[in-house]
């Protein structure tokens, strides 16, 4: 694999990714629309900071393109121009709750799938198309931990854009004869994220010396540290095992609520929990089945969650400029 357009790899896990590729040699361009989904009247320092952090040491080894995916026009210039043997694609709303408010913004997720994919095959190229999907499209999880022929129940607008874009990917790549692989991450978290999920608002209000709000200490996610999400897409690009095969990329184990603000809590012991109800916008989920991509890829992850968040603290306190 020589060449590799990252679409929406601007974000939080585009760049980890982008890192990933760049170790192994191969030629990244991102294409993002550069969006923010929580946008504040007054500009927020540490984001901006963490923006400018998440291409610093390669930012000479990569190139850059301004462009939405879901703009037939932009994407194609993009890709004659790029000319990738496999394009990533990342792009869309991330945030489950953000979703259900902003229905349409999340539906072009929908629309950017498609015409990534049909400028594919107008090209006539011949690319491997990596879709990024999401473990939420299990819904509740009725077993666990979940393989990838687990029940797929998704619940709410993101989980419903995702699982519409993995049927998007499959049935046109049978049809066109388009190599194609989908991931389905879990939890992601580590530096550079911005987007206020669980784990950065957990160490974010310990380092503030607020309290911790655990809605539901019982709930379980498979936190999965971005490196490791990194190495399964790097994993997913190189090797042709993982052609029209779907993969859960975590960290292989469910850990609770309770457990990932404890474990923040023993490097900031003055830290105050306090339990709440659970959210119901959210499935109930657990840890996922890594068989498939252990014995296709060769993926082994290596941050279990304790060393993850050490790892996220560090850059924390040399990053952070509160
Ligand atoms: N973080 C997680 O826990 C998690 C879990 C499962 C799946 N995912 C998926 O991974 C992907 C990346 O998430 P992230 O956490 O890095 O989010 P992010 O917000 O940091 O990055 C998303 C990037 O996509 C770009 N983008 C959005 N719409 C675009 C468009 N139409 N055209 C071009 N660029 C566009 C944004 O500008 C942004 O740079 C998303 O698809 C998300 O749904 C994330």
């Amino acid at each position: 694999m020589q060449k590799v357009l990252v679409i929406g790899g601007a974000g939080f896990i585009g760049s980890f990714i982008a890192r990933a590729l760049v170790e192994r040699k191969i030629d990244v361009t991102i294409f993002d629309s550069f969006y923010q989904y929580l946008p504040k009247l007054v500009p927020d320092e540490n984001k901006i900071l963490a923006q400018e952090n998440r291409f610093k040491d390669i930012e000479g080894k990569i190139k850059v393109i301004r462009g939405n995916a879901a703009n037939y026009g932009e994407v194609r210039r993009a890709i004659e121009e790029q000319d990738p043997d496999c394009i990533i694609h990342l792009a869309g709303l991330p945030l489950a709750n953000k979703s259900n408010i902003y229905i349409e913004e999340s539906l072009e997720g929908v629309k950017a799938t498609g015409c990534i994919l049909q400028v594919i095959k107008d090209t006539g190229k011949k690319i491997k198309f990596i879709y990024t999907s999401s473990s939420t499209v299990y819904g509740d999880f009725v077993y666990q931990p979940a393989d990838e022929d687990h029940p797929k129940n998704p619940r709410g607008v993101y989980a419903g854009v995702k699982l519409a874009g993995e049927h998007i990917t499959s049935s046109f790549c049978r049809q066109f004869n388009i190599s194609y692989v989908i991931i389905r991450p879990s939890g992601v978290y580590g530096p550079t994220d911005i987007n206020e999920r669980v784990v950065q608002k957990f160490i974010e209000n310990a380092i503030e010396g607020k309290e911790i709000v655990v809605k539901d200490p019982t709930n379980m996610i498979d936190f999965t540290y971005v490196k490791d999400l990194a190495e399964g897409y790097a994993l997913a690009v190189i090797k042709e095992e993982a052609n029209n095969e779907t993969f859960n990329i975590t960290c292989g184990q469910g850990r609770t609520l309770g457990e990932l603000a404890e474990i923040i809590k023993k490097h900031f012991p003055k830290t105050k929990l306090k339990i709440d109800e659970a959210d119901k916008d959210l499935p109930r989920r657990g840890g996922l089945s890594i068989e498939r991509a252990k014995k296709k890829l060769g993926y082994v992850p290596k941050y279990p969650l304790e060393k993850g968040i050490e790892e996220y603290i560090v850059y924390y306190k040399r990053n952070v400029r509160k």
